[in-house]
C-alpha cells in the first residue's frame, strides 16, 4: 500500500456523547474534589485519562459472544471457553478467575509471602506493592538503571536489573524470595516494556536459586508487539508466539483482564503448582467465588476469552502502539518532557521537569495534572511521590489512553491543551495534603493549593 496514515482499524457502532465545562466551573469542581482527580465525578470530565483499565469499548464479537454467557454457579460452560482461551495464549495449568487483577494478586500474595520475605519485581504496581506489603513481606523495585532516566531512548526500560535481583537474592536468602514478579509492560515505570532476553535471563537466574517466576501480565500483548517493533530476531514474529514464548519461562501470572484483556471487569491467576492452585482456590471461595466464576459473571468471561484474542490482534497493535506515539512525539517535539520511548499504553509527562520549582514534596505531579484538567477538562494521574511516598523515584503524569475509545481528533485536543499548560508552567504552584489514608491514599486524598 502506498498511503501512510495508519487509522482506526474499527468503525464506530454506538457513541456516548461527552460535555464541556467552562473554566469557571472545572474551578469550582476542582475545588470540591480536595484538588484529588479521583474524587470527580466522572461527568465533568471531557476526556477522561485516569486510566486504560476497564475503559476500553467492546467488540461486536465481545458484545454477541456476552449473550451466550453460561451464568451457572458451578462448571459454567463461559470458564471452560476462557480457560481455554487463557492456555492457549499463557500455557499454565491451572486458570483461576478473579474479579479483577488486585484480587489475584492478594490471593497469591496471600498463599505465597509471609512476614520477612521480600518479592523484587522489576516495578510494583500500587495494588501489588500493597497487597505484599499486606502479607508482612516487603516489595522491592529492580528496574534497571535507564529506567530512572525519563529521557533515555533505551528500548526495553521495563526491564530487571539482574545484578541486583542476584544480590538481593543472596543478601536476603533463597529461603526469603518465595517468587519473582516481572511486569510487563511496566506501567509505573512508564510503560515500558521488558525484552524477551532480559526476561529469559531473570528465568534462568530464578530457576538457578529455585525462586518461581511470575509475571503481571496486564499489558502482555503490548509488550509483545513492542518486543516484535524492537527486539532483533522478532519482526517476523505474531505477537501471539511472542507473548506464548515469554509466558513459557515463568510458573505463573497474575492478570487484570482490564488491559489486555478487553473487558471492563476480570481477572485471572494462573500458575503450574498444584499444590499452590489448591491453596488459591480454597481462598477463592472465601473471598471472590466459586473456581468456575470468581467473581464474576458468566458473560464476564466470555467478553475476556474473546478480548485477549483480539487484543493480540496485529493490525488492532499496530494502531495502539502508534496511535499512543502520535501524542507522545507531538508534545517532545514541543519540548515537553515526557518518558521515552513512548510505551504501549499511555504517555507519561515528567512532571519533576515540567515543573522544575515545585519539589517533590509538594508533588508536582498532582499540580501538573490538575492543571490539564483546568485547562481543558483532561483527567490523567500522578505517579510519583503521592502513589507512592519515599518509594517514589520519579514524579510522572500518566495520560493512560482508553482501549478503542478516543480517536486522532481527542488526541490533537489533548495535544492542544498540553501545549498551553506548558507556556504556563513557571505559573503553577504545588499543594500540600490534608488528608491520607493508610494504603493506597492517592485514591482519597485531599490538598490545598500552596499560594
Ligand atoms: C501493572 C498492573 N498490575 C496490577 C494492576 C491491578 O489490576 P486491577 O486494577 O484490575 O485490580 C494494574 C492496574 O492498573 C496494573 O497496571
Amino acid at each position: 500500500m502506498s498511503t501512510h496514515t495508519i487509522i482506526e482499524p474499527f468503525k464506530i457502532k454506538s457513541v456516548e456523547p461527552i460535555h464541556w465545562t467552562t473554566r469557571a466551573e472545572r474551578e469550582r469542581r476542582l475545588a470540591a474534589a480536595h484538588y484529588n482527580l479521583f474524587l470527580l465525578p466522572a461527568a465533568d470530565v471531557l476526556i477522561d485519562l485516569l486510566t486504560d483499565s476497564g475503559t476500553g469499548a467492546m467488540s461486536t464479537r465481545q458484545w454477541a459472544a456476552m449473550m451466550e454467557g453460561d451464568e451457572s454457579y458451578a462448571g459454567s460452560r463461559s470458564f471452560d471457553q476462557l480457560r481455554e482461551v487463557v492456555q492457549g495464549i499463557f500455557g499454565y495449568k491451572h486458570v483461576i478467575p478473579t474479579h479483577q487483577g488486585r484480587a489475584a494478586e492478594r490471593i497469591l500474595f496471600h498463599v505465597m509471602c509471609k512476614k520477612g520475605d521480600v518479592v523484587p519485581n522489576n516495578t510494583h504496581f500500587d495494588t501489588t506493592r500493597a497487597n505484599i506489603e499486606f502479607t508482612g513481606a516487603e516489595a522491592v523495585d529492580l528496574p534497571v538503571h535507564e529506567a530512572l532516566n525519563p529521557s533515555s531512548p533505551h528500548p526495553f526500560k521495563g526491564n530487571m536489573d539482574l545484578a541486583r535481583l542476584e544480590a538481593l537474592i543472596v543478601r536476603a536468602g533463597r529461603e526469603h524470595v518465595p517468587l519473582v514478579m516481572l511486569t510487563v509492560t511496566n506501567n509505573s515505570g512508564g510503560g515500558q516494556p521488558v525484552s524477551m532476553e532480559n526476561a529469559r535471563a531473570v528465568s534462568a537466574l530464578c530457576r538457578n536459586y529455585g525462586i518461581p517466576l511470575y509475571f503481571d501480565a496486564c499489558r502482555f500483548a503490548e509488550n509483545a508487539y513492542l518486543i516484535k517493533l524492537r527486539e532483533p530476531g522478532y519482526a517476523s514474529k505474531m505477537p501471539k508466539a511472542i507473548a506464548q514464548e515469554m509466558f513459557a519461562l515463568g510458573d505463573g501470572c497474575t492478570m487484570s483482564a482490564k488491559k489486555d484483556g478487553l473487558a471492563n471487569i476480570g481477572g485471572f491467576l494462573c500458575t503450574n503448582d498444584d499444590s499452590l492452585a489448591q491453596q488459591e482456590k480454597d481462598l477463592l471461595i472465601l473471598t471472590e467465588g466459586y473456581p468456575t466464576y470468581g467473581g464474576m459473571a458468566g458473560r464476564d468471561l466470555t467478553a475476556i476469552a474473546v478480548g485477549l484474542e483480539e487484543a493480540l490482534d496485529e493490525d488492532y497493535l499496530r494502531y495502539r502502539i502508534v496511535s499512543t506515539a502520535y501524542l507522545g512525539n507531538h508534545i517532545s517535539e514541543k519540548g515537553v518532557p515526557i518518558v521515552q520511548p513512548p510505551g504501549g499504553h499511555a504517555i507519561y509527562l515528567d512532571a519533576r521537569a515540567f515543573l522544575p520549582h515545585i519539589p517533590p514534596a509538594q508533588f508536582p505531579g498532582v499540580a501538573l495534572a490538575d492543571e490539564l484538567y483546568l485547562e481543558g477538562g483532561i483527567r490523567s494521574v500522578e505517579i510519583g511521590t503521592l502513589m507512592f511516598a519515599d518509594a517514589a523515584k520519579m514524579d510522572l503524569v500518566r495520560l493512560a489512553i482508553p482501549r478503542r475509545v478516543y480517536t486522532q481528533s481527542h488526541i490533537d485536543y489533548v495535544i492542544e491543551v498540553i501545549l498551553e499548560v506548558w507556556k504556563r508552567r513557571e505559573k503553577i504552584r504545588g499543594l500540600k495534603l490534608s488528608y491520607q489514608a493508610p494504603f493506597l491514599r492517592h485514591f482519597t486524598a485531599r490538598f490545598e493549593p500552596i499560594l
